[in-house]
């Protein structure tokens, strides 16, 4: 696959995800016992960092787990990320607590752990060679501290930016984001709603009526986002994509345009969406990465070049709702190309 010289330094969390399989969720008050016990890898960092590493590309993670945490950066290791941003703190490792019911019904508790220590930041800034040393690209989810987010925006220099705002941040910590510092937004339909009334509360009750289309073409006109590019997953609809250069009106005359892609056509039923969203957006950073570093829109990528990478998106995400589980679930490039094929 081709490197192109670009790295990405994916700032996030990382989880030791323990699945229980139960009859069914358990009510309040009661005990009952589980068939089967699983620990997996887990948090939308390191699967983000895994999916660019399948779709062929280089990732370097950076993240902190505790002392009960060795086994999760080893089983990085082996998925062939870069695990040297890796810390350990005091704190235990992450972790998600995730019953599986018999109808594929699920229910987790999120515990942060050690992905909100501050710990990395304080540790990093007194090395001499900066925070993300040689990366092209920054990938951002929402799992760690607030100010480690604001910390790695301040240091990703003229690196590519790509954030995925999930879980959605507070009212409060999206209306203070510093938007025009991300080249690209990786949304699905709730999000892109939740950022639409955080920036305008008075419209709150408009936005709760909007289509995902009508609520991308406000994001896209609001001045914090005059230069984002906005990729909204729609799950089995697809994904929408508005690139300023390529869309917005040129005059007050001309309507906007977005882009609109399927969704893959599945082999077989939908079995497990989770983590498809984490797969679509590492392979959207790889896709982006083929490109070479500081690749311009509008000059090195084309539309059609863009509508080529979101087609390898839906097809990888697509590949992974068809299969339980997370991490695992992630296909890899070559069976990706398999399927388009
Ligand atoms: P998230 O998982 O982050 O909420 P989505 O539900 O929008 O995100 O799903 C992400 C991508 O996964 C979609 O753009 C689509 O390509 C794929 N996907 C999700 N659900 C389906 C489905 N039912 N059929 C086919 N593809 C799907
Ligand atoms: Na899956």
């Amino acid at each position: 696959m081709a490197q192109r010289g670009c790295k990405c330094t994916v700032r996030g969390s990382i989880n030791h995800d323990e699945y229980f399989h139960v009859e069914r969720i358990v009510r309040p008050g009661e005990t009952i016992s589980s068939k089967a016990h699983e620990s997996q890898v887990g948090g939308k960092g390191a699967n983000q960092a895994v999916a660019i590493a399948r779709a062929g590309g280089i990732a370097y993670f950076y993240g902190t787990v505790g002392r009960d945490g060795i086994w999760v950066t080893d089983k990085m290791k082996h998925y062939g990320i870069d695990v040297g941003g890796i810390i350990v703190s005091d704190d235990p490792t992450g972790r998600a607590i995730i019953q599986v019911a018999a109808d594929g019904e699920n229910s987790i508790v999120l515990f942060p752990g050690a992905n909100h220590s501050e710990l990395h930041e304080k540790q990093f800034m007194q090395e001499s060679q900066g925070f993300f040393p040689e990366t092209s690209h920054l990938l951002l989810q929402n799992e760690i501290h607030p100010r480690s987010m604001v910390y790695a925006l301040d240091n990703a220099r003229n690196a590519t930016v790509v954030y995925n705002p999930s879980p959605l941040p507070s009212d409060q910590e999206l209306s203070h984001f510093p938007w025009n510092k991300i080249d690209w937004l990786i949304v699905n339909e709730a999000e892109a709603a939740g950022i639409c009334r955080s920036l305008d509360r008075s419209r709150a009750n408009t936005t709760a009526t909007m289509s995902t289309r009508e609520l991308v073409f406000l994001l896209s006109a609001h001045p914090s986002f005059a230069t984002t590019n906005i990729i909204c997953t729609l799950g089995g609809d697809g994904v929408l994509a508005f690139v300023p250069t390529f869309h917005r009106p040129k005059t007050a005359h001309e309507a906007p345009s977005f882009m609109h892609l399927q969704a893959a056509k599945l082999q077989g039923e939908v079995r497990d969406t989770t983590g498809a969203g984490d797969c679509f957006t590492g392979y959207f950073v790889q896709g982006l990465m083929e490109f070479g570093p500081y690749a311009k829109v509008g000059k090195t990528i084309r539309e059609q070049e863009i509508a080529r990478i979101l087609k390898m998106c839906v097809y990888a995400a697509g590949m992974c709702v068809e299969k339980r589980g997370t991490i695992e679930s992630i296909p890899t490039r070559a069976q990706v190309e398999a399927r388009m094929s």
